[in-house]
């Protein structure tokens, strides 16, 4: 924000522009999420593929740079400060959870330096920068000592309701659903749980909170009761996408947000020109890349920091994390891909399973049933079927035979197979590690392979076979 008003101020010269304010935001975070019914804090479940705190500390940034934002931790602290720690926010530690008030309180030494405070629920991950903008300068035009977000709900049960001075933009009181008389209980817009706080008026008023409440709370939203006492103006604004500001505090609550996360992430793919075929039965994580004219089939799962190219097809029942994947390569059905790398062109599937480090070069093809862990394949070489590929450097334009087997593990240490460009490995042959395939050589099918092949060699690994004549015939003649 700051970076805006200096660029406002760069060309309208004539106009004096207006004095800047220092801006924090506040992400609560600290509490347990009763309501879930969960060994694991609230914020960090997760909506689109991350935790529910992350999506909210990612908006943040688009409003303030990460030295101003500030995470009330505390059920579970060190778990949720792990998980965000490389967003570089700032932590404050909220030691016992004695409410949304009393995580401000708690912050009060982050915070007074600043001019304005804007308070986000780390619970609550669909809010926009935009709307926290609009927040923001709402507030400082109506100079107001706070200033909340409300929404109109059809169904505002749970939530605090707004109680304006006959409909005005001034507001008395938030009234919380325990504490609110049947009256109330109808009123339909509700208190959001973000806001925008002038910061010295917050900490000057702030120990006027108590706990005579349904909870034992400090309850924050009785600030607007305390400032419209102390002829302190309250304001609220309304969002008109009341979907914005939903909260998880119920599984089922939770799962809304993230259908409502996926199928935004899906029509951003849409318009950037990516088919998705029953995007509803697709499972894809906000931070997924997708290039224009791929085209992915009905229950497919991009998951992570995945990245694929244009005109890839991603057929169904795969399942890719973490992964980067060129232009035009075809993923077929039933692919499972980890922390892996596929050039350009390739084929994978069906069925193939690539664990984390596999590295498949330009054109090369994966096939049927075989599993890659921690391999480079050269460009344009193929291993088609049922095979296992683990800790290998294989170079480019090599055969694969069926059900071939890299023995890369002698129950302590892991060995490496190296195969060089040209080498054809025929069917069914097992590479004990560490081994070298040298450059154009051949691998007879059925060969078990111990020891180093030269380049341009053949490699026979098997008895020879012995034919006995007419022995089965005089079997069965013995037999009878
Ligand atoms: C709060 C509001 C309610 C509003 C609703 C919107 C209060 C008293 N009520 O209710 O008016 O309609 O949000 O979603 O504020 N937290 C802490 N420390 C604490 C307690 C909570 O950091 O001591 C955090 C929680 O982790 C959560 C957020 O504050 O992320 C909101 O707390 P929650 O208990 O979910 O409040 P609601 O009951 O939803
Ligand atoms: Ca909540």
């Amino acid at each position: 924000m700051a970076k805006a008003s200096k660029r406002e101020s760069k060309s309208s010269r004539s106009t004096p522009h207006p004095a800047r304010t220092a801006i924090a935001v506040v992400i609560m975070a600290a509490g347990k999420g009763t309501r879930l019914k969960s060994k694991h804090p609230k914020v960090l479940h997760e909506i689109g593929g991350k935790p529910i705190l992350a999506n909210v500390i990612a908006t943040a940034k688009k409003v303030v740079p990460a030295r101003d934002i500030f995470v009330i931790i505390g059920h579970e602290a060190e778990r949720v400060r792990e998980a965000v720690a490389a967003t570089g926010v700032n932590f404050v530690l909220q030691a016992e959870q004695r409410g949304t008030g009393h995580a401000l309180m708690v912050a009060r030494k982050a915070l007074l330096p600043y001019d304005q405070v804007i308070v986000l629920s780390g619970d609550a991950p669909l809010i926009t920068a935009e709307t926290i903008r609009r927040l923001s300068h709402f507030h400082t035009a109506q100079k107001a000592a706070m200033t909340l977000l409300s929404a109109d709900l059809d169904n505002p049960y749970g939530y605090g309701r707004v109680i304006r001075k006959g409909g005005r933009v001034e507001v008395q009181a938030i009234v919380e659903e325990k504490s609110a008389t049947a009256q109330q209980k109808k009123i339909r817009e509700i208190n959001s749980g973000f806001y925008a706080f002038a910061a010295p008026a917050l900490y000057e008023h702030i120990d006027g909170l108590s706990t005579a409440n349904a909870h034992g709370e400090y309850y924050l939203t009785d600030m607007a009761e305390l400032f419209h006492r102390a002829r302190k103006k309250v304001v609220a604004i309304k969002t008109p996408d009341a979907g914005e500001v939903l909260g998880s505090n119920t599984r089922a609550e939770m799962m809304m947000l993230d259908a409502r996360v996926r199928l935004a992430k899906c029509r951003q793919l849409l318009e950037q020109g990516v088919t998705i075929f029953y995007p509803y039965t697709c499972v894809i994580d906000s931070d997924v890349e997708v290039g224009a004219d791929t085209v992915i089939e009905p229950f497919v799962q991009l998951l992570g920091h995945t990245k694929i190219g244009q005109d890839c097809r991603i057929r169904s029942y795969s399942v890719i994390t973490d992964s980067v994947i060129g232009d035009r390569v075809t993923v077929r059905p039933g692919t499972i891909m980890e922390d892996s790398r596929v050039a350009a062109g390739a084929v994978l599937g069906p069925y193939s399973h690539l664990r984390p480090g596999s590295d498949v070069g330009e054109g090369a093809h994966v096939g049927n049933f075989v599993e890659t862990k921690k391999i480079k394949l050269g460009k344009g070489s193929k291993a088609n079927h049922l095979s296992y590929l683990g800790d290998a450097e294989i170079g480019e334009g090599v055969n694969i035979g069926a059900g071939t087997i890299t023995c890369n593990y002698d129950g302590v240490n892991k060995h490496t197979t190296i195969i060089e460009d040209g080498v054809f490995v025929g069917s069914d042959s097992t590479l004990v590690a560490p081994v070298k395939i040298g450059r154009g050589a051949y691998v007879a099918a059925a060969s078990c392979i111990t020891e180093d092949v030269p380049a341009d060699a053949l490699a026979l690994g098997r008895a020879r076979q012995s034919v006995k004549p007419g022995w089965a015939r005089e079997k069965r003649e013995k037999r009878r």
